[in-house]
């Protein structure tokens, strides 16, 4: 009920006005609302009440509510110690929030996990690609290895995917079995990890030193990174306890390092041909080999690891009315186009429409941020708001997704919100660090994994439905993300 209420709060503040901006500059210029509190105990305050009292969505519906704006002044966490300076301008809807796409205006250097950037013990001493801004000539020289390494790979994408997705569907099936429910997170993180690490490293990690551990040694190398973004769900008496061990004074990394060191090797030894094709571009051996690393691990394993459970999430709580025209078109497509191809998985449009809302619903990485270049006026629907230069700019994606001034019953999975008439509103899906509608490049902060991201996602419902008629889900709450159970498969009775 009080989720309902506080839903309903943030969506009258978000429509205050009843459409969007025709001309912005013709919008009033206001003074930016919201305060930072006193130095040292205003950030600590929000910290206590994101995590703690509120929770993360409703501190900021709070604060819509509260300032009749979408744009307002804030503190984020972690703050003290961690962070330096922990003072943002938020901006919540679906038109300020492309500001943060725009890198003439934003710079991007040292931003990924927001007002604090974890030690470079973490990523071998190099400041690695994601936390590169476009001005800085490694970032372009990077990213373009990355796009020729996706490029190089891209015959690649769809045998090994479903080479891989078969090995998950028989585990999900003898878990389902066995104890009659399986854990689709631990399940999913080992087929994205397999994978990803085939898919660029050419070998499978069962063969490396590695072994099977890939992906629990990929999960403690980002918790010790992100700790301070999190919380670990303990019962509310030991808020402070956690609050103080987790944001207080960052992990120390040669905890890992021995860890870190294992994965460095395996990908050295096994990526030859890719780290060939980084020294061909002009990058050294050691640093391509570290982004590489990075890039396996966080931007892909870690994205890959929130994303599919949830994807799994909202479609098999979609209901069976949905599962079926999925079924339906999947199938039929597939018979029509003699088997599962990049022209088959293009003419599925309820199945392309599903991970885009998916996508859309609960974007994976909901934090973007990005600091003034210059003096700027940004605008939301309804007043223009002038942000100083230096002065950093936050964007909580999910708000902006679900904007209800562009999406109707934005809380809702509308499983084909964007087929005909409605792919339209795909510049307005953000996950990916860009407008969907648009490509990344070696210039800009966008995914460059954007593509093959998508493609992962539809080949998962895909496969999905050409083995089974619906699934029965069940949620619990993750550190990142959800946690899925699946409490029942129903095998495919067509074919
Ligand atoms: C579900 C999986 C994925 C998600 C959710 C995801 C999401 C994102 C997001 C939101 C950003 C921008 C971060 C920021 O600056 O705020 C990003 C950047 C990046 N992603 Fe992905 N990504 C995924 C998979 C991949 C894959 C498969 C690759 C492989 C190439 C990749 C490579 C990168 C790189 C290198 C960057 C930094 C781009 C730059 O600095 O210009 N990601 N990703």
């Amino acid at each position: 009920m009080r989720l309902r209420l506080h839903k309903h709060i943030l969506s009258q503040a978000m429509s205050s006005s009843s459409s969007l901006p025709s001309d912005p500059s013709k919008l009033p210029l206001k003074p930016l609302p919201g305060s930072y509190g006193l130095p040292f105990f205003g950030p600590i305050k929000d910290r206590l009440v994101y995590f703690y009292c509120q929770g993360r969505d409703k501190f900021f519906s709070t604060k819509i509510e509260k300032y009749k704006s979408t744009i307002f002044r804030t503190n984020m966490p972690p703050g003290p110690f961690i962070s330096s300076d922990s003072r943002v301008v938020a901006v919540l809807d679906a038109i300020s929030f492309q500001i943060l796409f725009d890198t003439t205006k934003v710079e991007k250097r040292d931003v990924l996990d927001g007002t604090f950037m974890p030690t470079t013990a973490y990523t071998g001493g190099y400041r690695v690609c994601a936390y590169l801004d476009p001005s800085e000539p490694k970032h372009s020289l990077i990213k373009r290895f990355f796009i020729s390494l996706l490029a190089s790979r891209h015959e690649t994408f769809i045998p090994l995917l479903r080479n891989t997705l078969s090995e998950l569907f028989v585990e999900l099936q003898d878990q389902i079995s066995d104890k009659g429910e399986a854990n689709f997170n631990a399940l999913s993180d080992s087929m994205a990890f397999n994978f990803v690490f085939r898919l660029f490293c050419d070998k499978n990690p069962a063969d490396t030193k590695i072994g099977s551990k890939g992906p629990q040694m990929f999960d403690k190398w980002l918790a010790f990174q992100l700790a301070p973004l999190v919380t670990l769900g303990f019962p509310k008496l030991f808020s402070l306890l956690e609050d103080f061990l987790l944001r207080t004074l960052p992990f120390p990394a040669f905890l890992i390092k021995s860890d870190y060191k294992k994965l460095y090797d395996a990908i050295y030894t096994s990526a030859t041909a890719a780290l060939d094709q980084a020294e061909g571009l002009g990058l050294k051996r050691d640093e391509a080999c570290h982004n590489l690393l990075f890039m396996v691990g966080f931007n892909a394993y870690g994205g890959m690891k929130t994303f599919f459970p949830a994807l799994l999430k909202w479609v098999g709580s979609a209901g069976e009315n949905l599962h079926k025209q999925l079924a339906d078109e999947i199938r039929t497509v597939v018979r029509d186009e003699g088997g599962v191809s990049f022209g088959a998985l293009d003419k599925m449009t309820l199945t392309k429409s599903v991970v885009y809302e998916a996508l859309r619903i609960e974007p994976p990485v909901p934090y973007q941020y990005g600091k003034a270049k210059e003096d700027l006026v940004v605008h939301s629907h309804d007043a223009a708001f002038q942000i100083k230069k230096g002065e950093m700019i936050f964007g909580f994606q999910p708000f902006a997704t679900k904007d209800p001034k562009i999406f109707e019953n934005p809380d809702e999975f509308i499983g084909d919100r964007f087929v005909g008439e409605g792919e339209k509103l795909l510049k307005y899906v953000y996950w990916s660090n860009g407008r969907e509608i648009e490509n990344p490049t070696a210039e800009d902060k966008q995914c460059p994994g954007k593509d093959l991201v998508v493609l992962v996602c539809r080949l998962i419902i895909v496969e999905f439905y050409l083995r089974y008629d619906t699934f029965k889900v069940e949620e619990t709450k993750a550190l990142l993300g959800s946690a899925i159970n699946i409490k029942s498969l129903t095998k495919a009775t067509t074919i």
